[in-house]
């Protein structure tokens, strides 16, 4: 969200005229509702040592369709500060074989638990993986204080942020999973062009994200 207008954008840059972006909460883990298992297992392993290239290589891999560009700007350091922390941990999923997705969760003050990020790699999209994935996140933010972050006291609340310009799918899964609306907003956005990461994409996702007719570059 931004109140930036037309003349500050940035190279590269277009104003998505209106983003609605929700604040979605679960009170109580007896709200998680289980999703439908993949028809293919999948796992899920926590990353036992911090590396900035990992995280930003998935957020790129899972991010870029979504126009996930707020984190384009950080550096390396930026990066390193950002996962080197106990109270955040990121959480790799595989099935086939090969990465299917990834989660970051983090213990906040308070029993605030925050998922950050939670998404399939592109080739897993669509099919059937999407709301065990949310599930198992959910599961494991609820067990934060024992699986991981220990000793940062048990979670009271999970919470995330998701948008117009996340995966259609993303805010109906949330709440088949049991969050709830606790915000709403809507304002124009400047997003950065998302086709830079990790290469080239065939369309520009942020068209295809709303009613974009008014897109400003
Ligand atoms: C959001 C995401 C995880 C959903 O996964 P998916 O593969 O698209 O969806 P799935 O087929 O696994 O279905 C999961 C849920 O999505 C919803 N959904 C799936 N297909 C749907 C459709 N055609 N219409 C409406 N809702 C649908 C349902 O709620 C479904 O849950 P249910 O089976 O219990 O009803 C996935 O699209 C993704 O990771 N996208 C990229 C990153 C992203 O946007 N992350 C969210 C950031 S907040």
């Amino acid at each position: 969200m931004t109140d930036r207008g037309r003349s500050a954008l940035h190279e590269g840059e277009v104003l998505v005229p209106a983003v609605t972006e929700w604040t979605m909460e679960m009170l109580d883990a007896a709200d998680l509702r289980p999703a439908p298992l993949p028809r293919v297992e999948m796992t899920f392993t926590l990353s036992g040592l911090p590396s900035p290239e990992v995280n930003r290589a998935l957020y790129a891999a899972v991010g870029a369709r979504v126009c996930w560009t707020d984190r384009f700007p950080w550096t390396y350091a930026d990066w390193e500060a950002w996962v080197d922390r106990p109270e955040l941990s990121t959480w790799i999923a595989m099935a086939e074989g090969t990465i299917a997705g990834f989660f970051e969760i983090e213990a906040q003050p308070g029993g605030n638990t925050e998922i950050h990020l939670v998404g399939l790699t592109h080739p897993f999209v669509g099919r059937g993986y999407g709301g065990y994935l949310v599930e198992q996140c959910t599961r494991r933010a609820w067990q934060r204080g024992e699986l991981w972050a220990r000793g940062t006291g048990r979670a009271t609340r999970v919470w995330l942020r998701t948008s117009t310009l996340d995966h259609r799918h993303a805010i109906g899964n949330y709440r088949r999973r049991g969050f709830r609306v606790a915000a709403e907003t809507t304002a124009p956005k400047p997003v950065p062009d998302p086709r830079a990461a990790p290469w080239p994409l065939p369309h520009d996702p942020r068209v295809v994200a709303g009613d974009m007719e008014e897109l400003i570059t």
